[in-house]
């Protein structure tokens, strides 16, 4: 499916579509599932999550696109910062969060990981056929290097685990991660990108042109079989889209 691009005043205008996503799965399902990006670009979304009335927290379960290798509270932690943002002021019962364990040395964190997923796939999921669940709303961001979760330029494209351990340098961050991969976020029914600022709009326009190179776009690898991808970007981010 082609990805659709809305060009937004801010992120936090994406809330919209995110508590959408959130409230169809729950008038179709038990439970709804939502994975939260890191970085600082989805913050100021998380926020307006947290104010949303209507949505109903205690049938909703939060996961990671990725996480530091650091403790729960690292200021380098990606929980941390949704925290701190969005769980410390919503309804959310401990169960219902599935952090990636950023304490653990990273096969640990990696076969934990991969163990939630799979535990709650049995248990919520109980027609998917893969040990992970069909998440109902992915968010990822995009860093200047065309990376996504920490799926970065280079990495093996062709993974056939759903969770894995990276190493890379960006930007002075925690550089031992843990990462979804592409067989899990292209499970997935709705993934939304989120990117804002003009130091993103090259890696933008890389990954949305006409060049098919996912080992160098990393963010080209998320292609759901079933499910849609929205880019919400800045006018900022989205400056050198062509005939954008
Ligand atoms: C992480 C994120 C990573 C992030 C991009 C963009 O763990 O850092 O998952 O993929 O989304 O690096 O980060 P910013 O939103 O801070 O620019």
């Amino acid at each position: 499916m082609t990805p659709e691009v809305r060009v937004v005043a801010n992120i936090a205008a994406a809330a919209e579509y995110v508590v959408a996503a959130l409230q169809a799965a729950l008038a179709d399902g038990a439970v709804a599932t939502l994975v939260l990006a890191g970085g600082a670009t989805p913050l100021p979304l998380y926020a307006r999550l947290a104010e949303a009335a209507d949505l109903d927290w205690p049938r909703i379960h939060v996961f990671w696109g990725d996480e530091r290798l650091v403790p729960p509270d690292d200021p380098g932690s990606n929980y941390a910062a949704a925290h701190e943002a969005l769980l410390r002021h919503v309804s959310l019962p401990e169960a219902n969060i599935h952090r990636i364990k950023g304490e653990l040395e990273d096969v640990a964190a990696v076969t934990d990981y991969a163990e939630q997923l799979r535990g709650f796939a049995q248990r919520y999921d109980a027609d998917c056929p893969s040990p992970w669940p069909r998440f109902d709303i992915v968010l990822l961001g995009l860093g200047a290097d065309g990376h996504t979760a920490s799926l970065f330029p280079g990495s093996p494209a062709a993974c056939v685990v759903p969770v894995m351990a990276v190493t890379a340098e960006y930007d002075g961050r925690p550089a031992r991660r843990v990462t979804l991969t592409p067989i899990v976020f292209n499970h997935a029914r709705r993934v939304a990108f989120l990117v804002s600022g003009a130091n993103k709009a090259a890696a933008v326009a890389a990954a949305l042109g006409p060049e098919r190179d996912p080992e160098r776009y990393p963010a080209q690898r998320i292609e759901p079989e079933e499910g849609e991808v929205v880019w919400f970007l800045d006018r900022a981010a989205a400056s050198e889209i062509k005939g954008g």
